[in-house]
């Protein structure tokens, strides 16, 4: 039996900007923060960067056409800041020219834009004067959006400010797994405030010009539980995970304060730096930072199974990784004691674990401690297989588009359960840059040949297509 998804269901695909545009140095762009990480020995594997990545920039009216092959309804998309405003100074009209090339041609193809304004391409100009860890940054922020908003405002209605704030703060600045590459446990604490007060600030700035949009932010959550519910350290190792990655974002968000029992933990490992983030919290950020939202967007990839004591086997933590034979830092500013359970679940290409249920409780449990009455939209979801190429250049790649049709019948559940889904995005449209992994993970529903740029739909692909088709699964 074939279950239907509500009539105003948005199916969509999304990408950034630094994993797919390529023309890293086209048109008045100049560096941003992951131009010169990729540039730094060690960071990215086989020493890979976006300079062309899938050569978006000059291919747009191609992908935007194999994205209406495939039936998208909505696509969403990064803009980059240094195309907009070069070094994060003046505006930069060709830059925002291919943005709204780019807008115009979804529109003739019927599909909405869904914009985000930082996907964690800081300038490196602005890094080197402080970068996220600045509180100056604040009003460059809110400069660079509204910016965007005077060229796209009359044509986008979704905006979404920040993508992931967890990674571009203590991945970034904490760990130095991604770009620019700290490991600072008080950066990481500075960059996670700024982020959300330049989300906060934006979003006023953007309803105060124009109050019709559809404003919003995207966070990565992660459904963290305890290996035995009877265990207060089990118990305590979960609450620790959920507090740093979920309620380090949620509360400012919507509660308008910082989890207390995190400032407490990080206190006890780091009490200087604590001190001084709560000297560059005034009390007024917290205000802006919730100022109520239109949408949320959640990105869900993997819940875990936590434990306070040690895991014969298991080392490190699946949000740690980064490609390199080395160690890194960890994300977690408190993270002593804490350990990865093995529960043999299947995992994929990134070793994440593949938990299509996870998702379902998530979106329940965040609509309904969180958001009650905003609309939820799962703004990424998906999954890096090693795809195999046949010989005519097919991907017949069934484990993706089995995790596809999992992931969208969880979400179904979630909707079923009273969970307002308005919409799901699969990560990626398209195999692109990943980050610290480069090009060797692939996470598209369309195969990229990065020798030839060619495009070829996955098996996945048409999988999505025939389900949006139907509008069931
Ligand atoms: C998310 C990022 C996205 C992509 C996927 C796999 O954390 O937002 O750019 O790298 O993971």
């Amino acid at each position: 039996m074939t279950r239907p998804f509500p009539e105003k269901f948005l199916f969509g695909a999304a990408t950034a900007a630094y994993q797919i545009e390529g023309a890293a140095f086209e048109d008045g762009r100049t560096a941003s923060v992951w131009d010169a990480f990729t540039r730094v020995p060690g960071a990215v594997v086989n020493a890979e960067n976006g300079d062309v990545a899938c050569d978006h920039y000059h291919r747009y009216p191609q992908d935007v056409a194999l994205m209406k092959q495939l039936g998208l309804q909505a696509y969403r998309f990064s803009t980059s800041w240094s195309r907009v405003r070069p070094d994060g100074g003046a505006v930069n009209e060709q830059g925002l020219d291919f943005y709204k090339r780019l807008v115009d041609e979804l529109l003739d193809a019927d599909i909405v834009p869904w914009l985000t304004l930082h996907h964690w391409d800081m300038p490196q100009a602005l890094e080197e004067r402080g970068g996220w860890t600045s509180r100056a940054v604040v009003d460059r922020f809110v400069e660079y959006a509204l910016s965007v908003h005077d060229a796209l405002g009359d044509r986008v209605q979704h905006w979404t400010t920040m993508n992931e704030p967890w990674c571009s703060s203590f991945l970034s600045y904490t760990a130095g797994v991604h770009a620019p590459g700290r490991t600072s446990i008080l950066d990481g604490l500075l960059a996670s405030h700024h982020l959300l007060l330049s989300h906060g600030r934006a979003v006023q700035a953007l309803r105060e010009r124009a109050p019709g949009l559809d404003l919003g932010i995207t966070l990565n959550l992660t459904l963290a539980e305890p290996a035995d519910p009877d265990d207060p350290l089990d118990v305590d190792a979960a609450r620790r995970i959920d507090g740093q990655f979920n309620r380090w974002f949620l509360d400012p968000i919507f509660r308008g304060a910082y989890p207390a029992d995190i400032v407490r933990d990080i206190r006890e490992v780091d009490a200087e730096a604590v001190s001084a983030w709560q000297d560059a919290v005034q009390p007024e950020d917290l205000d802006a930072i919730s100022t109520p939202l239109d949408a949320l967007g959640i990105n869900y990839y993997h819940g875990e199974m936590l434990s306070g004591h040690p895991q014969p086997g298991v080392e490190g933590n699946p949000h740690e990784t980064d490609g390199q034979e080395r160690p890194t830092a960890s994300p977690f500013p408190s993270h002593e004691g804490i350990h990865w359970v093995e529960r043999g679940l299947p995992r994929t290409d990134m070793d994440w674990e593949v938990q299509p249920e996870g998702l379902t409780r998530l979106l329940v449990q965040v609509g309904e401690e969180y958001a009650p009455g905003v609309p939820l939209y799962v703004t990424e979801n998906g999954v890096a297989y090693d795809d195999v190429v046949e010989a005519d250049g097919t991907v017949a790649d069934e484990d993706r588009a089995g995790f596809l049709r999992d992931h969208l019948a969880a979400t179904l559940d979630a909707v079923e359960q009273g969970a307002d889904v308005r919409g799901y995005f699969y990560w990626s449209l398209m195999d692109n840059f990943e980050w610290a992994w480069g090009y060797a993970k692939r996470f598209g529903i369309v195969r990229v040949d990065y020798d030839t740029q060619e495009r070829t739909i996955k098996d996945s692909g048409r999988e999505y297509a025939r389900i949006i088709a139907a509008r069931a699964i």
